[in-house]
This record gives structure tokens, C-alpha cells and sequence, in this order.
């Protein structure tokens, strides 16, 4: 099938290729001149694994292709798939400009039947904004030609996000039109061999299925800090508690990680979104505000522990950090608990050297020059004139180092894992101190 797809961020450029690959001829605009100036070059501006293979192989296929011309995105395909940003508003709630601003360039150029799909993480009722916007530029060309909405929200994972596409858990499409829902299940075929993963609703559900997912992940996350916070003080270990109301099926290994705040592209923005929703439609919704409210508080815990540990006077330390990317296996930095550690590190007049195996040049673009931060080459460089170790993202790269050798670069033994990657013993036979998340009464916590 001929497909277009607007935006080749995480998203569009995964959904593109993914669809190239199993067989659709598939068209992606973007209008960032450079993103797609690379990518006819045959650079992908993000780190994903798996996609520059895959990108590759479908252009050399002829089934993959990159362009600015809107006009030409249009003509392109019977599916017009849109995947471009909806990031926070300064309200919290989601800004549809990017969206809408897509709906009209397909009613400005449409001269056929098109299927308009929406992949962006977008409120309940865009649905309804995008036909409205496709349709009021169709009447001012006096056309009145026939086009279906669908939404089709995307569950992939950063970091995993070709196998996440390719071997979805579901497919939700929301629509009204039978027409619709049979063009999608076409598309879909080849992704439901083994079993059908396709769920149809309604476009009002499938909007609010994506934010109910991400809230209800995010309500897991705070949740377990919570609990960790609560261990620290009572003298438990979190990861014993963990283990132990994980093995109820009811609840669950995935997603209950203690840490220092989930960040990234999507949780922190859909929660907001969904509570500024909730609020537009008169309802207070309270879970979702603690659950924001915890992320927010639980981003400072590692800097709290860290100025504890130098009695508040944290002039002229120099901390070495591990991580920087939200979490593993990506470069985004959006969100990510790094950002706040470093925040809180330079406002105490502390520097930093910090070092990520694939994040360098994003903190580099978001940060420049910013004095009191060193981007180091290696996770050992990263040590080398640090008072202390504080470790944001888990990486597989820091979850076996060489004790002995942090011990012995480092001015003073600590370190402070805001991922709990190791076992207490392990750093104390080294001589070290360890400060993690909510791991018994040793542990130093904030206020
Ligand atoms: N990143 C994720 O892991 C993820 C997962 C599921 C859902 N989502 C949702 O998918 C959507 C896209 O997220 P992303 O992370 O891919 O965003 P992104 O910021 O990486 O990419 C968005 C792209 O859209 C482009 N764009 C903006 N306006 C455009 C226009 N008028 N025409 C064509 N291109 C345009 C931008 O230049 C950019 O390249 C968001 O709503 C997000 O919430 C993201």
C-alpha cells in the first residue's frame, strides 16, 4: 500500500520504516530541512537500534523515501499517517498546533480518498479537530470529496522500539468508518500473523487508551518511589520489597523500578496532558496530580543525598555522572533525571563531568557551554578528579564496572545510584559507600 507518514522523529521515522520493510511503499515528510537533508544521505538523526539497517535496506528497496514538499506528501499515499510532536503547552495540556497544522495541508492538497491516521499522542476530541480542519479546507475549495480519521496510537518504547513495532502487544484503531477499518487491517496484516492484535473502538477510547497506558506506567513508577522513600525511613530495602510483591501475578515484575523519576518524551507530558483534561471536563483528578507530584520531588532525591553527604556545602565538588539519557538504549534527553541533578549540582556551585555512551552530542546541543560541565569521553574519565559518583541511567555498560578501580580514582569512596544497579555488599568489600534508592537505614534522605 502507498503510505505517507508526517514527522520522522521517534515515531514517524520508525513507523515508516517499519511499514518499508514488510512490503508498503511509504513516503516520509518532515518539515526540518536538516532531518531530512540526513536522512537522503544516510544518516538517521536519532539512536535507535536496529533502524539504520532497516532505513537502509528499504531505501536501496525503493520503498522508502524522504521529502519536504508537503504537496508531494499528500499525493503520495491513500494513508496519510500523522506522527509529529504534541509536546506540553504552557498549560500542561497538549499543544495541537503541529497536528492540526497537518490536517489542513491534507485538505489543502487531497484530491482523492484519503485515511487519516493519527499516531501522535493527542487528547480525546482531536479526532473530531482534524476532520473539522480537513474538512474547512476541502470547503474553501468547494470539494467535497470523502476521507475517514483513525486513530491509531503508538506504544512503542524507545530503545526497543523496532521490535516494539514490529511484535506489537495491540493495534488499537479507533473508528467510525467500515471503509477505515478495512484499509487498516490491511496495512496491519503482516504484523498479526501469529495471532490478531488489532482491538477496534471507538476514536474517543483509542484516544484516551494511550493516555490511560502511559498514566497507569507512571502511576507504577510513583508509586514504588513512594514505597522507597518510605523504606529508606523505616529501615527496609526496597529491592527485598520489590521482589516480593512482584511475584504477585496481580501485580507484577514490570514497571515497578524505585529510581530518581521517570522522564523522557511521553510520561511526564501525557500525565499533565491527561490532568489538564480531566480539569477542562471539571473533574479533579488526584491520583494523577500526586503521581506528578512525586516524579517532580523524586528527580532532587540523589542531589538531596549527595549535599547530605558534604553537610550542604557543595562549592568547588566536582561529581562525576553516568547517564544522561532518560533511560537506556536511546539519546533523548527530554525530562531526563540528569537534567535535575545537574540543575541542583550548579546552583551549589558544584561541576560536573559526566559521560553517556550515546547521549554526548544531545547534552552538548542542550547544554553548550555551560560552565561547571565536562563531557567526558569514558565512564572513567568521567571519574577522574571526582569527589563522587552519581549514576542517573542504566546503562549495561555500568552494571558490572571495576570496583576497585572507581575506588581508587575517586576522591572519596561514594556513590550515589539513582538506579540502584548494585548489591550493597559488592561496593562495601570495596571499601565504598553506597548510597541508593529507598535501601535501609543507612541511606540518607531529603527535607
Ligand atoms: N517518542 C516516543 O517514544 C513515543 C512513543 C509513543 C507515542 N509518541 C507520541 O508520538 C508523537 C511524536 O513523538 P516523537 O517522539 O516521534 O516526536 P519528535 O519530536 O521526535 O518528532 C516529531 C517530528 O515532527 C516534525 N514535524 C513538526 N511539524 C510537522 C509538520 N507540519 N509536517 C511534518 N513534520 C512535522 C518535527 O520536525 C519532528 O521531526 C508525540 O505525540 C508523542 O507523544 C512518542
Amino acid at each position: 500500500m502507498k503510505i505517507t507518514i508526517f514527522g520522522t522523529g521517534y515515531v514517524g521515522l520508525v513507523t515508516g520504516a517499519c511499514l518499508a520493510d514488510v512490503g508498503h511503499h511509504v513516503l516520509c515528510m518532515d518539515v526540518d530541512q536538516g532531518k531530512i537533508d540526513k536522512l537522503k544521505n544516510g544518516h538517521i538523526p536519532i539512536y535507535e537500534p536496529g533502524l539504520e539497517s532497516i532505513v537502509k535496506h528499504t531505501v536501496e528497496a525503493g520503498r522508502l523515501a524522504f521529502t519536504t514538499d508537503t504537496k508531494d506528501a499528500v499525493a503520495h499515499g491513500v494513508l496519510q499517517f500523522i506522527a509529529v510532536g504534541t509536546p506540553p503547552d504552557e498549560d500542561g495540556s497538549a499543544d495541537l498546533q503541529y497536528v492540526t497544522a497537518v490536517a489542513r495541508a491534507i485538505g489543502q492538497y487531497m484530491d482523492e480518498y484519503k485515511v487519516v491516521v493519527d499516531k501522535s499522542t493527542v487528547p480525546v476530541g482531536t479526532g473530531d479537530r482534524v476532520k473539522a480542519a480537513v474538512r474547512s479546507e476541502l470547503d474553501k475549495r468547494g470539494l467535497e470529496l470523502e476521507f475517514d480519521v483513525v486513530s491509531n496510537p503508538e506504544f512503542l518504547k524507545e530503545g526497543a522500539a523496532i521490535t516494539d513495532f514490529m511484535k506489537p502487544d495491540r493495534i488499537i484503531v479507533g473508528t467510525d468508518s467500515e471503509r477505515a477499518k478495512e484499509v487498516l487491517h490491511e496495512v496491519y496484516y503482516p504484523f498479526n500473523r501469529s495471532h490478531d492484535r488489532m482491538i477496534f473502538m471507538d476514536i474517543r477510547s483509542a484516544e484516551l487508551t494511550k493516555y490511560a497506558a502511559n498514566s497507569m506506567l507512571a502511576t507504577k513508577i510513583s508509586f514504588m518511589n513512594e514505597i522507597a522513600n518510605l523504606a529508606e525511613r523505616l529501615g527496609a530495602d526496597i529491592e527485598n520489597v520489590r521482589r516480593g510483591i512482584g511475584s504477585d501475578p496481580r501485580i507484577g515484575y514490570h514497571f515497578i523500578y524505585p529510581g530518581c523519576g521517570y522522564g523522557g518524551s511521553c510520561f511526564p507530558k501525557d500525565v499533565q496532558a491527561l490532568t489538564r483534561t480531566a480539569r477542562d471536563c471539571d473533574y479533579d483528578s488526584r491520583l494523577l496530580n500526586a503521581v506528578e507530584a512525586v516524579n517532580n520531588a523524586q528527580k532532587h532525591v540523589l542531589f538531596d543525598k549527595i549535599s547530605h553527604y558534604f553537610n550542604g556545602n557543595l562549592k568547588g565538588k566536582v561529581v562525576g555522572i553516568w547517564g544522561l539519557a532518560f533511560k537506556p538504549n536511546t539519546d533523548d534527553m527530554r525530562e531526563a533525571s540528569s537534567r535535575a541533578l545537574m540543575q541542583d549540582l550548579w546552583n551549589a556551585g558544584a561541576s560536573v563531568q559526566a559521560f553517556d555512551p550515546e547521549a554526548m552530542e544531545e547534552t552538548q546541543r542542550i547544554f553548550g557551554d555551560q560552565p561547571g560541565l565536562t563531557l567526558c569521553g569514558t565512564k572513567e574519565q568521567a571519574l577522574k578528579g571526582a569527589d563522587v559518583l552519581a549514576i542517573c541511567t542504566e546503562w549495561k555498560e555500568f552494571r558490572s564496572p571495576d570496583f576497585a578501580a572507581i575506588a581508587a580514582t575517586i576522591k572519596e569512596p561514594v556513590v550515589f545510584d539513582g538506579r540502584n544497579l548494585y548489591e550493597p555488599d559488592m561496593l562495601e568489600r570495596h571499601g565504598m559507600i553506597y548510597y541508593a534508592i529507598g535501601r535501609g537505614r543507612n541511606q540518607f534522605h531529603g527535607g
